[in-house]
């Protein structure tokens, strides 16, 4: 079966990627960290293409969490500096309608702007890229509750609250995958991820590739999702 088949077949709306070992890539060829962020941009670009090539409709990168200011000045400019290049070129990514998910104008004036211009510029478009910037997953509940009471709710729903949710028109992630070899949450999807199959990678996300995505699709594609139920016999 080919793997568009599969994705079909699967179910597979909605993949997420936690995009670890950047740094590490770069030091195992003591290059600067930075150097680990540039190629692991363009590992990011060429696996949303491919992700959506093979008919995924959402996919949900972590780019950047609140934690992540706390590193060194350089390295968080890199990182900016990458993802304005991004913004400048993503317009040319016909299909792909962008969301900027997180806080990113509280990071500067300038990336507020150009993330706003770009989903504006994008709204409407088949295929849902959401990149999560200034994001954490607990921020996130709490802006949600937050703005359920701005509304006057005294009592809520589970599906009130998904509303509120920055990635809202989505459906949760049906698998997420981490690579780096770590097999944390932190701080992802909080909410969205409760019924999401993990895929974890040994490899450093610059390494990732389109073969990957296979390996981890077909991984998905054999597991059973219950839902918290029983197996259909
Ligand atoms: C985690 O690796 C990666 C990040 C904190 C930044 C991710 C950024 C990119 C992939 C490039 C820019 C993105 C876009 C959307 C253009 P790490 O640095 O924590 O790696 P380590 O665990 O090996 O130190």
């Amino acid at each position: 079966m080919s793997i568009t088949e599969i994705v079909e077949k699967s179910g597979l709306k909605h993949i997420a990627f936690i995009m670890d070992g950047n740094g590490r890539w770069a030091r195992e060829r003591s290059l600067p960290r930075e150097a680990g962020h540039k190629k692991g941009a363009e590992t990011f670009k060429q696996i949303v293409r491919y992700c959506k090539k093979i008919g995924i409709d959402c996919c949900t990168v972590y780019a950047f969490s609140t934690e992540n200011i706390k590193r060194p000045r350089h390295e968080v400019e890199a990182i900016f500096s990458l993802l304005l290049a991004y913004i400048e070129e993503a317009s040319d990514e016909k299909d792909i309608e962008f969301r900027f998910i997180g806080e990113p104008a509280q990071l500067t004036e300038n990336i507020g702007r150009k993330t706003k211009a770009l989903e504006d510029e994008t709204r409407g478009r088949p295929y849902r890229l959401n990149i999560a910037l200034n994001y954490g997953g607990r921020a996130e509940i709490v802006n949600a509750v937050n703005e359920l009471l701005r509304d006057g709710r005294e009592s809520i729903t589970e599906d009130d609250i998904s509303s509120k949710l920055y990635t809202k028109g989505c459906p949760d992630p049906d698998l997420i995958v981490r690579t780096g070899n770590e097999t944390r949450v932190s701080n992802f999807l909080l909410w969205q991820c409760a019924y999401s199959e993990f895929y974890f990678s040994e490899k450093m996300w610059p390494d990732f590739s389109a073969s990957d995505v296979d390996l981890a699709v077909r991984d998905f594609a054999g597991r059973s999702r219950r839902w918290g139920g029983l197996d259909k016999k």
